[in-house]
């Protein structure tokens, strides 16, 4: 049978250059995820997890390798897909969500949530009511950023993620800035959006985090390690 592939990498480096040496911040890595794969990136402080999250949902480009998203040829393909292709599969495939929110302190929590669409209408866009019921934060729809806890904060990004529909959800390190409680509140979310069938990549230093996952990739020096 040929499984559905959400996410296909394939050898993907990252170079910088550093003085005269050559820093590999990913290293040749590859992976695949499904729908609905909840996947946990795990492993040191500057070990390429960043660089892997921001190449896989399109935010850095690699300097070798592929990635395919959703059946199309991102990057290693035999074209480079122009600035306006990119961003077009960045808005309707993915949703972002770091651990510092980046929530704008002046506009309210559905106001927040809605910014994403009002740029860019993804056919699989939902309404701003639907993501915050989704997330339990209906209550806050018109409460400042300020007016919040760190989880109902990160909840708030999370919806503001899911606006436009996206297939594939990234974490950067996204319960970094919460406390267990709220921790767990969030590994239940991230759950259940890939029981929707989303498919979840986050980078976590938390353990409970990454066991709820269905798999670990551990990385070590911009490489899967064992
Ligand atoms: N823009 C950059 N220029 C040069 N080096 C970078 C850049 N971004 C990341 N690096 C280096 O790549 C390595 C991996 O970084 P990163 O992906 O942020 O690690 P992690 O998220 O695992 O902490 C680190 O050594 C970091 O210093
Ligand atoms: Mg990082």
């Amino acid at each position: 049978m040929n499984k559905e592939i959400v996410i296909s990498a394939t050898d993907l480096v990252k170079a910088y250059r550093r003085g005269s040496e050559e820093v590999r911040a990913v290293d040749g890595i590859s992976f695949e995820a499904g729908p609905g794969e909840l996947t946990a990136i795990i492993g040191p402080s500057g070990s390429g997890k960043t660089t892997l999250l921001n190449m896989i949902g399109c935010l850095d480009n690699p300097t070798s390798g592929t990635l395919r998203v959703g059946g199309a040829q991102i990057f290693g393909g035999r074209r480079e897909l122009s600035e306006t292709e990119l961003t077009r599969i960045r808005r309707e495939m993915f949703g972002y969500v770091f651990q510092k929110f980046y929530l704008i302190p002046t506009l309210t929590v559905e106001e927040n949530i809605m910014l994403p669409g009002a740029f860019y209408r993804s056919p699989a866009a939902k309404s701003p009511h639907e993501v915050m019921r989704l997330l339990g934060i209906e209550r806050r729809a018109r409460h400042l950023p300020g007016e919040l806890s760190g989880g109902e904060m990160q909840r708030v990004a999370i919806a503001r993620a899911l606006i436009n529909g996206p297939k594939v959800v990234l974490a950067d390190e996204p319960t970094g800035s919460l406390d267990s409680r709220r921790t767990g509140e969030i590994k239940e979310i991230l759950r259940d959006l890939s029981g929707q069938g989303i498919t979840v990549v986050m980078v976590t230093h938390n353990l409970e985090l990454a066991r709820s996952a269905d798999r670990v990739l551990e990385i070590r020096d911009g490489k899967i390690h064992g």
